[in-house]
């Protein structure tokens, strides 16, 4: 993109910038383009179409600028716009948690089919966006959300306040170590789940700017499960279910195996790419 007195219009960037990015072998070019016009314009994706012809000015070229260097020195789109979509809501993000993935939302699917509950825990909120969604689409009366991080419940008390939403309990806690004293009727977790040993096999993009505590559990990402299983009779009430997801195709048998040797049951269920990745543990 030149600095000359070219007039840029919100058609010529967003053309410009999907076969730029397209280029650097970006997959997702053209949306990204539209997710920082929108940011810049605070404007819904759509408008985009309708303001199509209308030229940018300086200043507003100036930030594009910035994004689009921030973008190809690698820095995910969502921490440079400070948000990530998750069931088809916006959500803060930044280093300090994991950006909400499109796969999580199997969580949310398989509540919806279960039905309405009175609790829930979700364990490793992160960003709150399955608590805080489990909220939204009224599927629980009260909800509870634990993280290890102290900077990860701040966004997530954020997130709740974006949403409209008061009556999520949240709290620091840390599941490996200690216990809780309630039964849940549902208790929901994306617990990290890289072995630590394949954190460097990982894309630069997650290895470099999600939070390694989000990432692996420091040993053969396994530990949440086995402390899952092991803890199942203390955080479930009778009819209660627990609900993870992992790290697909590859850990389903040694998932699999974990509760089983316990005498619970188990179902999978695939993600979009056809990946085996949540587990529903009942008794
Ligand atoms: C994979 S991220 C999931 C974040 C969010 N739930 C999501 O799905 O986008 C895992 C989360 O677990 C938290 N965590 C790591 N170790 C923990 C522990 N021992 N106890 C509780 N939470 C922990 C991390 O801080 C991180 O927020």
């Amino acid at each position: 993109m030149t600095t000359t007195t070219k007039l840029w219009r919100i058609i010529d960037l967003i053309n410009w910038g999907a076969d730029h990015f397209t280029t650097k072998g970006m997959d997702n070019a053209r949306r990204e383009m539209e997710w920082f016009l929108c940011d810049i314009l605070k404007c819904e994706r759509i408008d985009l179409y309708v303001r199509f012809e209308e030229v940018m000015d300086e200043g507003e070229l100036e930030i594009f600028r910035t994004m689009v260097k921030r973008r190809i020195a690698g820095e995910p789109f969502q921490h440079i716009i400070g948000k990530a979509p998750f069931y088809g809501r916006d959500f803060i993000v930044n280093q300090k948690v994991l950006i909400p993935r499109p796969e999580t939302e199997i969580l949310i699917e398989r509540m919806k089919t279960n039905g309405n509950v009175n609790s829930l825990l979700d364990i490793g909120t992160g960003t709150g966006c399955i608590a805080i969604t489990t909220g939204l689409e009224n599927l629980v009366e009260n909800i509870f959300a634990t993280d290890i991080s102290q900077s990860a419940l701040e966004i997530a008390t954020e997130n709740m306040r974006l949403h409209n939403l008061e009556n999520i309990q949240f709290a620091r806690h840390d599941f490996l170590s200690q216990n809780f004293k309630t039964k849940f009727d549902v208790v929901v977790s994306n617990p990290p789940y890289i072995a630590v040993n394949e954190m460097n096999s990982l894309q630069a993009e997650v290895r470099d700017y999600d939070p390694p505590s989000a990432l692996t559990d420091n040993g053969d990402g396994l530990s949440f499960y086995r402390r899952f299983a092991e803890q199942f009779e203390n955080l479930l009430t009778s009819d209660g279910y627990l609900l993870l997801e992992f790290g697909g195709n590859a850990q389903k048998g040694a998932v699999e195996s974990i509760f089983q040797n316990v005498g619970l049951n188990t179902e999978f269920f695939k993600d979009l790419q056809n990946d085996w990745r949540v587990i529903e543990v009942r008794r």
